[in-house]
């Protein structure tokens, strides 16, 4: 993620979202994790003139899959990049693409274990004692853009992702927002239509309880961070959540909850019509704010 001034973001990220800051800043590059990961590092902050998204990693099954992925990505007539190991610490190689909503992607079979994982010897909830807003771990990024099926289109046919939830304009079937899964989560990726490609919606990490969420909102008005919305809950996945804005103005959320997804699960799909509880299940309707504001 790029962000404006490290200085500011170093403690939004440390302190207030309570991730574990992994190694010395690199440069224009700063490292973390949740306490509850075992890789390395999950976030990359780098410091530019803009907010926003530079590249989001999947981690892959084995190094096989790496050519796997990449000669599927390939057939489809998107264009690979190899990069070699070691471009980020501790990483293996990676294989990069973009999808036609300008969103770059790296996929990966290899990363350290962190020095602080999460114990596997008669283990203790956490190896230090969590901070912030105690989250576990980064969970999803939602991504604005125009061509959403074209996206969508490469995690489905190409890396074995499965839609999970739509909300579609039934007038005339288009597609405004895919929610897709690799996992038994509910979302692992998300795509909403935006008149402008490239952009952020939003990074999240997961909290334990809904009891986390509302002491995420203590910490949010304690320290006077920028809220958008919540606590709430999404209709979508069921989440239970709160969005605020790090001090580049980079959309965060902290959530709890969400039902367990199982790849034969039917495909959930929300008219526009009800998109507002689709989206804040109790508020019921959106907020501008939400729909417009992103890096
Ligand atoms: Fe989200």
């Amino acid at each position: 993620m790029r962000v404006l001034d490290m200085e500011q973001a170093i403690p939004h990220y440390r302190d207030r979202v309570g991730l574990d800051q992994v190694g010395e800043t690199e440069g224009d590059r700063a490292f973390f994790r949740g306490f509850d990961e075992f890789d390395r590092h999950s976030i990359i902050l780098r410091e530019a003139d803009t907010p926003g998204l530079d590249v989001i990693g999947f981690k892959v099954a084995s190094d096989r899959d790496l050519d796997v992925f990449k000669k599927r990505i390939d057939a489809m007539g998107v264009r690979t990049e190899e990069i070699p190991a070691g471009a980020d610490p501790g990483v293996g190689r990676k294989i990069r693409f973009t999808t036609p909503t300008k969103h770059v992607f790296d996929l990966y079979a290899d990363m350290e274990i962190s020095d602080t994982a999460p114990m596997t010897k008669n283990p203790d909830v956490w190896h230090r004692e969590p901070r912030g807003m105690r989250v576990q771990r980064f969970d999803h990024c939602a991504l604005n853009g125009t061509d959403i099926v074209g996206s969508t289109k490469i995690f489905v046919e190409a890396l074995d992702f499965e839609v999970s939830e739509t909300v579609v304009d039934e007038s005339n079937g288009t597609e405004l927002a895919v929610f897709m899964s690799c996992s038994n989560k509910a979302h692992d990726i998300a795509f909403i239509g935006f008149p402008e490609d490239g952009k952020l919606h939003h990074t999240s990490f997961r909290l334990e309880s809904w009891n986390d969420v509302g002491h995420a909102a203590d910490i949010i008005t304690r320290y006077d961070i920028s809220l958008d919305i919540g606590p709430t809950r999404h209709g979508i996945t069921r989440g239970q959540t709160i969005y605020f804005f790090d001090p580049s103005g980079n959309r965060n959320e902290t959530f709890s909850g969400g039902y367990d997804y199982y790849p034969d699960n039917p495909r959930r799909v929300w008219s526009a019509d009800e998109a507002g509880k689709a989206i804040f299940y109790y508020e019921r309707q959106l907020n501008d704010r939400f729909m417009t504001v992103n890096t």
